[in-house]
């Protein structure tokens, strides 16, 4: 079994324009990289290197431009379209070639995860080969999300996309593991009321087999999704904070694919060299020290 991991980098945008008339959300900068950089390191941190990613047509080309075969990371992209914003869920009609029958790991291209022990906890997540896996994370404005209601016991209860009246502050991270039944599971989806196939429903059907595992993120970690204004000048200034107070870069690809052993010194100096005379390089090279 080896797991494959999807990027989703489709959608409109809207809550970003006019950033997002020309160009897509998940190329705009997070300080010093790309935004996608950021979810594709937490794949690669799971020790996932068979990627999918999934852009709307007009924007496949800049992807490719910016990530190529994935070659110099020793990791591999597919891409695939979204042609129109139909869900989160429909990820999985579009990457039914490419899964194959092998479990799978979802990101969303606009989420940034940080933290002590997130590369564990991926791993456990990763590990489990029936059902789902789904990560949670208290925050202080959960009606903007998938919320997650837990029993005293820990079990999940329900969980709603977006509620008025959110039944916790626990929310549902866009990161999903799944076995290899989601692309026949997400057949039974049909769109919700704002014509979507949503990955809560999706989530839910697994939830009713009793097949959902939720990892709960504490205060330990940072999570954001980069999505309005303000979340992303947050979530890039989180990372301008953390790098200049360490001097170590937060979710670099280049770092991640040699300290995983996918690519050698030699290799990891050469992408310090494309870098040009940045910071960006110099940190990767402080890994050679
Ligand atoms: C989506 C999901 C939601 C999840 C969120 C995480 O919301 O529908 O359940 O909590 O991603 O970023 P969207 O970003 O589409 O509003």
């Amino acid at each position: 079994m080896s797991r494959k991991g999807i990027i989703l980098a489709g959608g409109a945008g809207t809550r970003l324009h006019p950033l997002t008339m020309v160009t897509s959300k998940q190329l705009l900068p997070v300080y010093d990289k790309p935004m996608i950089y950021y979810p594709l390191s937490a794949l690669m941190l799971a020790g996932i290197s068979d990627i999918l990613i999934i852009t709307t047509p007009q924007d496949q080309a800049a992807f490719k431009h910016l990530l190529g075969t994935g070659r110099q990371w020793n990791v591999k992209f597919d891409y695939a379209e979204q042609p129109e914003p139909n869900g989160i869920a429909q990820a999985f009609v579009i990457a039914a070639d490419f899964l194959r029958s092998e479990p799978s790991c979802l990101i969303l291209g606009d989420n940034i995860l940080y933290g002590h022990g997130l590369p564990d906890a991926l791993h456990r997540a990763g590990a489990r080969d029936r059902g789902a896996t789904i990560f949670s994370y208290w925050v202080d404005d959960p009606q903007r999300y998938g919320v997650i209601e837990f029993n005293p016991n820990d079990e999940v209860l329900s969980i709603e996309e977006k509620p008025q009246n959110p039944k916790s502050n626990w929310a549902a991270i866009g990161v999903y593991f799944y076995d290899e039944e989601v692309t026949d599971l997400v057949k039974q989806l049909a769109p919700s009321a704002r014509g979507e196939l949503e990955i809560t429903d999706l989530n839910v059907l697994y939830m009713r087999k009793r097949q959902l595992k939720v990892e709960r993120l504490g205060r330990g970690f940072a999570w954001f999704d980069a999505g309005t204004h303000d979340s992303l000048l947050e979530a890039g200034e989180f990372v301008r904070v953390l790098q200049h107070r360490q001097g170590q870069l937060v979710c670099a690809p280049d770092e991640i694919a040699f300290h995983n052993g996918w690519i050698s010194a030699a290799e990891l100096k050469e992408l310090a060299a494309k870098a040009g005379k940045t910071q960006y390089a110099r940190r990767l090279l402080d890994n050679l020290r």
